[in-house]
């Protein structure tokens, strides 16, 4: 079983997008039940009001015919890091708030998800940008490197 863990500031708008985009693929390859998927965030405060997945970035995954689940934001705890194999980052920023929450990275579990990709940059936060195609090509691009990164690491 491989554990990935995306994650990004408010944990409503990419890291959510980013879980459904993988789910969707790992599934569609055949492979759903080798994975354990899941999101969060830096920051706690939409954990605090319960907030689900923006309505942008729902709309986006319906339009690209995408399955989500219920989701409630949740902060990203120092149990998730014992637990899980990939923590996968949205941009530079998260790296650096997540040491805060996690501390050092000493297992090398923390990744900018596309730092797998031949142009490695952040993921625009939409909350800002309002640009949620942008923000779901990218994530489909750094999904799809991630898991032909794990088809050639775990081939042997
Ligand atoms: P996300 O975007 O990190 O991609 O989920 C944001 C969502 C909410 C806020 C900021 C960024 N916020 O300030 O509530």
């Amino acid at each position: 079983m491989i554990k990935v863990l995306f994650v990004c500031l408010g944990n409503i708008c990419r890291s959510p997008m980013a879980e459904a985009v993988f789910r969707d693929m790992v599934q569609k390859k055949g492979v759903a039940n080798q994975f354990e998927i899941d999101s969060a965030g830096t920051e706690g405060y939409n954990e605090l009001c319960h907030a689900g997945i923006h309505p942008k970035t729902q709309e986006i995954l319906k339009v690209m015919h995408v399955p989500f689940q219920q989701h409630y934001a949740r902060r990203i705890r120092q149990k998730d890091y014992l637990y899980y194999d990939y923590i996968l980052t949205m941009d530079q920023t998260n790296m650096e708030d997540l040491q805060f929450v996690i501390g050092p990275d000493t297992a090398r579990k923390v990744h900018r998800l596309l730092e797998f990709t031949k142009n490695p940059r952040d993921i625009k936060d939409p909350w800002y940008t309002g640009n949620f195609d942008e923000t779901y090509w990218d994530v489909v691009e750094g999904c799809e490197a991630f898991l032909r990164y794990l088809e050639e690491s775990h081939s042997d």
